[in-house]
């Protein structure tokens, strides 16, 4: 009997035109279009076995067995591809990502794109990655865009849009880009992306302003892809960001997901522009600012940024393949992937002693 199993890669997004609200309709779809980049590197691997022997599904994350809330989320995918497939058997589900998971950037994203790629090719469907893709948005509407790489789109969805998935608008060549992370805290965040926008959709008295600006600033960021603007993108991704925040904080009680920190960063990408560097944030459901900047800017940036009190180090990447199955090929070629992604994708760190860059690479 052929074993139903399938080993996957996929890589988180991070929004310029940012995804907030959910519409009032069910199936998970998105009050606004949102359009994200995905990052090479820090990588999601995620196995899935339908095995004849379980009584449950089981998911294990980074070598610990998750939460049962973490494996009801994991269990909703699988039924719809059991549903799907007409297979019956559970499924034992191993993920694990290769960059440090505290960081806050092991988004639901990579992980139900992973997750969505693996149960449907082990369960033997061979659905078009647009069909892969409104699989992942049904349990996390980002991770829709992470099926892709380079540049994606999601437009919003309406009633009647029971199925919907992102695509692919640029490649990951098409814009020379850096994206620096300046990692804020470790712990993970105090209000998930979805109860966080559930109770800004309820509560904010700002929302239906969002709601109307965001197709705006999601046509800006596009279009300055198209044109390969960085300093277009990044100014209407900065508008998109602190719009989606702006609606947050207007939420009763607030929702306020910065530290100190983020100003003091925020900050400092402002200082960096007035000294005539290309450097844009962007802020998603916690503390941690991610700067878009050109590649000849990317060690000055990072060393600004790495060296503001508070933040603990700096991760610099730049825009990545999508989701794929891990074949016997690929693992062959792992060699030259690795040293393909450790020039890519690096930690940019700051020795605050000797004042010294030091960059490590995220596969060691
Ligand atoms: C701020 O996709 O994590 O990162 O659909 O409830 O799983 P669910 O939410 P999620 O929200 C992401 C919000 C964001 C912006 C974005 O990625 O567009």
């Amino acid at each position: 009997m052929k074993i139903k199993q399938a080993t996957t890669l996929a890589h988180p997004n991070i929004a310029l035109a940012k995804y907030w609200g959910k519409r009032d309709y069910g199936h998970n779809l998105p009050a606004v279009p949102s359009l994200s980049v995905t990052l090479a590197g820090m990588t999601t691997a995620t196995t899935v076995t339908f095995d004849p022997d379980l009584k449950q599904d089981q998911l294990l994350l980074g070598g610990q067995q998750a939460s049962a809330q973490a494996t009801s989320r994991v269990t909703g995918l699988l039924d719809r591809v059991r549903t799907q497939s007409g297979v019956t058997e559970k499924a034992r589900v191993v993920s694990a990502n290769d960059f440090p998971t505290a960081a806050g950037l092991a988004s639901s994203a990579s992980a139900f794109a992973a997750l969505a790629l693996a149960a449907s090719t082990a369960a033997g469907l061979h659905l078009s990655p647009e069909e892969v893709s409104n699989l992942a948005r049904l349990t996390s509407v980002s991770a829709a865009r992470s099926v892709f790489g380079g540049f994606a789109e999601l437009r919003a969805g309406w009633p009647k849009d029971e199925k919907l998935s992102a695509q692919q608008v640029a490649v990951p060549e098409h814009l020379p880009l850096r994206i620096v992370v300046a990692v804020v805290t470790e712990g993970p965040k105090a209000v998930s992306s979805t109860d966080g926008m559930a109770h800004t959709v309820k509560t904010s008295s700002y929302y239906a302003s969002w709601v109307e600006r965001a197709p705006g600033i999601f046509g800006r960021v596009k279009r300055a892809i198209a044109d390969k603007d960085l300093e277009a993108l990044g100014v209407a991704a900065e508008e998109s960001a602190f719009a989606m925040h702006a609606t947050s904080l207007a939420a009763t009680p607030a929702l306020i997901y910065w530290t100190g920190t983020t100003l003091d960063v925020l900050a400092e990408v402002r200082r960096l522009r007035a000294v005539g560097i290309g450097a844009y944030a962007t802020i998603d459901a916690g503390p941690h600012v991610k700067v878009m900047c050109a590649p000849e800017d990317e060690i000055e940036v990072a060393k600004v940024l790495g060296a503001v009190p508070g933040v603990l180090r700096t991760i610099v990447t730049r825009p990545g393949p999508g989701a794929r199955v891990f074949t016997a090929a690929e693992e062959r070629n792992q060699t030259d992937s690795m040293t393909y992604e450790s020039i890519s994708t690096a930690y940019v760190t700051l020795d605050l002693d000797s004042g010294d860059l030091e960059t490590q690479s995220v596969k060691s």
